[in-house]
């Protein structure tokens, strides 16, 4: 059936587009991994059955993998512009192992454009891997400075950024979405002041990319990083490229692979083909469920998403010995990304209740050691995480919440 303009979502076409939902556990660790789609594991089987072959020969099926390759990095580069915006071009994005991984190859790439004294803004509500890679660069003599979420908002204020930036500031480092708060930076103001003394921008779009269309042309970052296999594909990353941010880049690729993009400097040796083309029916996917609904896709994505939060928000806001790290109400800033902590019982205790229930959530720093530290929190003992995707259903909800009741 199709639900042309039907407003809410039908989680049940959803779900059939993942195998690995028909199961009886509940997944809600989806900011950690999210379910593949069945059209990622079929398309990455079919590459590497019959496109088992190396890139740029003269023969028939090397000329064909070529072609395969093209169309998947094409593919791939429209999800820097499902929001809107400019279409990136294909050259401009590069593919790595790990969002982790991406990252530090473009601090490794930046490196000869950076002098000692030279500034980095890196903000303390990030995951490390938008963080150690730019520390890493102190042995150069750069020099770090923390822009550090407020504990009493428990987010990151773009005039914060006043007192950092200077002159020498060449790169401002930060989350567009915090993988434990669950809050959306709002990029804008980030950049207008980057922008106003001459420096970069690099985001870390992990948290955000399986919830909201991406503009990066919009934006106007210069670099905006995400992980596929947390929106739906297999386990590797993308970096999209500004042609500013481009054109910066030192070559990591062999001596004689001069081509001047980030898909040749950022990736030496290649990018793993198949994992491309089954990433490929991530943006398919994507256009199948607007065509489905007859909405953009994370519009209708975000609308399902805001209601489950907001159960989850509203049921744990009467437990007393519950308190909420990050904004207690939903809202479009808020993805449904909920951590908590109790008082009662520690994380783990509560997570391992849970785990009997069948119910796949997390505990932990989740990578951001930092962050739950700049909260007055023991980074050991970290919180408890429930992070929910579009093919979660009320019906998961209210058994996670029965789960709860039980566990804290
Ligand atoms: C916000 C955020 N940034 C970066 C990463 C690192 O991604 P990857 O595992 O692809 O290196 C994660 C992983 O959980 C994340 O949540």
């Amino acid at each position: 059936m199709n639900r042309a303009h039907t407003a809410t979502l039908d989680v049940d076409w959803v779900r059939g587009h993942f195998p690995a939902l028909d199961s009886d556990w509940a997944l809600m660790d989806n900011a950690g991994g999210a379910a593949t789609l069945a059209a990622v594991a079929d398309r990455t089987a079919e590459y590497l059955r019959r496109w088992p072959v190396q890139l740029g020969a003269s023969y028939g099926p090397s000329a064909a993998a070529g072609e395969r390759q093209a169309e998947a990095r094409a593919a791939l580069a429209g999800l820097f512009s499902l929001g809107g915006g400019a279409a990136l071009p294909p050259e401009q994005v590069a593919m790595g192992a790990s969002t982790t991984s991406l990252l530090s190859r473009l601090a490794r790439s930046l490196q000869p454009t950076l002098a000692p004294g030279d500034e980095i803004i890196v903000s303390d509500a990030d995951h490390e891997a938008n963080i150690g890679p730019w520390l890493r660069l102190q042995q150069q003599g750069l020099v770090i400075r923390w822009w550090r979420v407020r504990p009493d908002t428990m987010r990151l204020h773009a005039e914060d950024l006043d007192h950092l930036l200077t002159e020498r500031t060449r790169l401002v480092c930060c989350t567009h979405a915090s993988n434990l708060l669950g809050s959306v930076v709002d990029l804008g103001p980030v950049v207008a002041r980057a922008r106003a003394v001459g420096a970069r921008c690099c985001i870390d779009g992990v948290a955000y990319a399986p919830h909201r269309a991406l503009t990066l042309a919009e934006w106007g970052v210069d670099w905006y990083a995400f992980s596929l296999y947390k929106v739906f594909g297999p386990h590797c990353a993308l970096l999209g490229c500004s042609a500013e941010g481009a054109a910066l880049l030192a070559n990591l690729n062999h001596e004689w692979m001069t081509a001047p993009s980030p898909a040749t400097r950022l990736e030496p040796g290649a990018w793993p083909y198949e994992l491309a083309w089954g990433a490929a029916a991530v943006p398919a996917y994507l256009d199948a469920l607007a065509a489905q609904h007859g909405r953009p896709a994370f519009e209708v994505i975000s609308a399902h998403e805001h209601a489950l939060v907001g159960r989850v928000l509203e049921w744990l806001a009467t437990r007393p010995e519950v308190r909420i790290i990050g904004a207690a109400e939903a809202g479009p800033e808020r993805l449904p990304t909920v951590s908590f902590v109790s008082s009662r019982r520690a994380p783990e205790a509560i997570v391992h209740r849970v785990d009997e229930a069948r119910i796949g959530i997390r505990h932990g720093h989740f990578y951001a050691p930092r962050l739950v530290e700049a909260l007055g929190l023991e980074r050991n003992t970290g919180v408890v995480r429930i992070s929910l995707a579009h093919y979660n259903t009320p019906a998961e909800i209210e058994r996670l919440l029965a789960a709860l009741e039980a566990a804290l």
